[in-house]
């Protein structure tokens, strides 16, 4: 009989947990009304509970000065935060600015960029180290006097490496810069508090903290100004129309709460387990590299290349076992972008996997993909 793989691919996404699918169970058929539709009771009363959603998550974030503006996902948060952007800064300048960003970011970011660039912008992609890290002083020296735009994700998705947010941040406050970062990763995973006031837009997605899909949000400054990309009825404060969907905000905002409040817990319980991971497989085997630092990097991300093998039979053989990435959820089965650009040869990218843990995981699933792993690579070799 076949047994059901073991699930570590909780980059990908997380399953909704039961007190998210409880918060949202009222909002569906009970308080249903459109929260625009402010001239009726109902429809003031769905407006009071996703204007509390949103002060909800400001709490939680310590970011009571900033905008939440409510969208379907960190794709869209990107798009809106880097086309919004730059469309208002020609707006306002008449000019096509230089904007700074990374290789390793995610297509959500390095699309819109492209985007950008054909319509006139000028856009550098920094090359991290081998590390995965950006070097300050790399960014330092590509920073221009029209550099108007920055945006370097908090936490990779495919090697988990954190970047030095903090510092990047305070540089870009220094000279003018308005800083974007991709958060989609980190949140919930990593200790944010002290973090986030410096960065002027900020994307997060629900469906990676065990809330539901089809909702993100963009956290700007208040005097950020963005062209919108979706216009009609003026909601979001003009810079995303449309009727949002109330049992998705009302999940999104439990999902956050409880992620901030067990964030330390769940972090050293990752830890722990995908810690055990990569030691089990250093034992049991030789050849493998640790793509991205290991000491700043998500507690719940591991990321090796197999030496000696094919990649493509490697990946074929764990498909039925074991449920795991081989580049990101978005790549269309090509060889990362992201492992590329660390000095990964094409066969190494091919030959790589992401193997990443969610608080369901337990020891056994642990001890179960160490086996499966290392018979696999035994086989293939
Ligand atoms: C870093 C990062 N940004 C953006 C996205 C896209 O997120 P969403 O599925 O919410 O659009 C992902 C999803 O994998 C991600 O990991």
């Amino acid at each position: 009989m076949l047994s059901t793989p073991i699930l570590l691919d909780y980059q990908s996404s997380t399953p909704c947990i039961e007190d998210v699918v409880i918060s949202m169970a009222p909002y569906w058929s009970e308080i249903f009304s459109n929260p625009s539709s402010k001239s009726n009771l109902a429809g003031i009363n769905a407006s009071a509970i996703l204007e509390a959603s949103r002060e909800k998550i400001q709490e939680c974030l310590f970011l009571q000065k900033k905008k939440v503006i409510f969208t379907s996902g960190a794709t869209e948060s990107n798009n809106l935060a880097l086309l919004g952007c730059a469309r208002n800064y020609y707006k306002e300048t008449e000019k096509y600015g230089h904007i700074i960003t990374l290789k390793t970011e995610h297509k959500a970011v390095l699309e819109p960029l492209n985007k950008l660039r054909k319509e006139g912008f000028n856009v550098t992609e920094i090359r991290p180290e081998k590390d995965g890290l950006v070097s300050e002083e790399k960014f330092i020296s590509c920073i221009k006097d029209d550099t108007f735009l920055v945006s370097i994700m908090m936490a990779n998705n495919e090697i988990g490496v954190i970047q030095p947010i903090e510092n990047i941040s305070k540089i870009c406050k220094s000279r003018g810069i308005t800083f974007h970062s991709d958060f989609a990763q980190c949140l919930g995973y990593v200790e944010l508090k002290d973090l986030l006031s410096n960065v002027n837009m900020i994307t997060m997605s629900s469906h990676k903290i065990y809330g539901p899909k089809g909702i993100g949000l963009l956290l700007i400054d208040e005097e950020i100004n963005l062209e919108p990309l979706i216009v009609g009825g003026g909601q979001e404060y003009g810079l995303r129309s449309g009727t949002l969907p109330l049992p998705l905000v009302v999940g999104f905002a439990k999902a956050i709460e409880i992620a901030v409040l067990n964030q330390k817990k769940n972090a050293e319980k990752l830890l722990f387990y995908r810690n055990n991971l990569l030691e089990g497989l250093l034992e049991n085997n030789s050849g493998l590299l640790i793509n991205g630092s290991i000491k700043k990097r998500l507690p719940h991300n591991l990321n090796l290349t197999v030496l000696d093998l094919n990649g493509a039979k490697f990946h074929k053989l764990l498909k039925s076992k074991i449920i795991c990435s081989s580049g990101s959820a978005c790549s269309n089965g090509e060889p990362s972008h992201v492992l590329l650009a660390i000095g990964r040869s094409f066969k190494e990218a091919e030959s790589s996997i992401r193997l990443s843990i969610g608080l369901s995981t337990s020891s056994k699933d642990i001890q179960q993909a160490i086996q499966i792993l290392t018979n696999t690579i035994k086989l293939l070799r």
